[in-house]
């Protein structure tokens, strides 16, 4: 079978609190409002489905019912399940997450049946991996698994657009060269590079940078300013805005709702810029912080505009 989006990463029980604002070391706050929802990095497969993706996942839930829903909530989005593995020796993931009145979040996850993907999971997908239009990876599962996925890619799937949304100050330097497209927000370029990625100048400074250690393009993303695009065949790095200012309800996830939407565009439109890729990606995630939630907040094609298909 041949699929447009492979997402190779993590599931995650989100539980929600949303409160005035986060809370201090020690201190006990009053929230508003409490609710459980679908996160880790199965969003960015989720919302590449919604698009129109033919998508899959592999993934490790618990032998438990938070893992049980999570595969029934893939069922519902169109997500093939084939390669979501379940065990008994761990529990399914979980993210503890608050938002505050601005809508920003800070979140603590514990990773659990995520780390125990492991090699034999990959072989078993490896038919796949041969033939799927796009990997995605990132570092909520085992961080040498996830490089082996990307080196499977590399090695079986000529044509195949990898690209991963990773954060870790130190980076095994084999996952800018298997990354056709690498993924980063502006406090992970932070921490990849050691400078202060504070300003548009600076986002293209820190892509700069990580196109030096070799991957093939660049995206920085820089939430409310959008993002900024250098590729090793262009010249300068380039800001790609926001079309228009959002009121932000929930931030979450709107990293991971971007990423799904330029998997779907690079799988479906392989020769449109990656510039303009981007520019749309940022209007579908702007939709998504709009709303309440991760998944929840994450548009289908139908409610977004044709003029971005
Ligand atoms: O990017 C947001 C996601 O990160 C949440 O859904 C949480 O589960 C963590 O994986
Ligand atoms: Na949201």
């Amino acid at each position: 079978e041949t699929f447009d989006v492979m997402v190779v990463g993590s599931c995650m029980t989100d539980m929600v609190s949303q409160a005035p604002r986060l809370p201090k070391a020690g201190e006990t706050i009053h929230g508003l409002k409490f609710f459980t929802g679908f996160g880790g990095k199965g969003n960015q497969c989720v919302q590449a489905a919604r698009l129109g993706a033919k998508t899959t996942m592999v993934c490790k839930v618990g032998k438990d019912i938070f893992g049980d829903n999570y595969i029934q909530n893939f069922k519902d989005n169109g997500v093939h399940t084939d390669f979501v593995g379940q065990t008994s020796d761990a529990a399914t993931g979980a993210a503890s997450i608050i938002v505050n009145n601005a809508g920003e979040n800070a979140i603590v996850i514990v990773a659990g049946a995520n780390m125990l993907l492991n090699r034999a999971d990959l072989q078993e997908a490896l038919p796949a991996i041969t033939r799927s239009k796009v990997m995605v990876c990132q570092l909520e599962i085992h961080p040498q698994i996830s490089l082996q996925a990307l080196r499977m890619a590399q090695k079986n799937n000529g044509y195949n657009m990898r690209f991963a949304r990773l954060a870790c100050a130190r980076l095994d330097a084999d996952f800018y060269t298997t990354s056709d497209v690498f993924c980063c927000n502006e406090s992970e370029a932070e921490m990849l590079t050691g400078s202060a990625v504070t300003s548009v100048e600076e986002a293209g400074e820190a892509a700069a940078e990580l196109l030096r250690r070799g991957c093939k393009s660049v995206v920085v993303t820089l939430g409310p300013q959008g993002c900024v695009v250098l590729q090793a065949r262009g010249s300068a790095p380039k800001h790609v805005p926001t079309a228009a200012p959002v009121t932000a309800v929930d931030t979450t996830g709107a990293g991971d709702c971007f990423i799904g939407a330029l998997a779907f565009y690079m799988a479906h439109y392989p020769t449109m810029a990656l510039e303009e890729m981007a520019h749309r990606a940022n209007q579908v995630a702007g939709v998504s912080v709009q709303a309440a939630g991760t998944q929840t907040s994450f548009p289908f094609r139908a409610d977004l505009p044709a003029a971005l298909f």
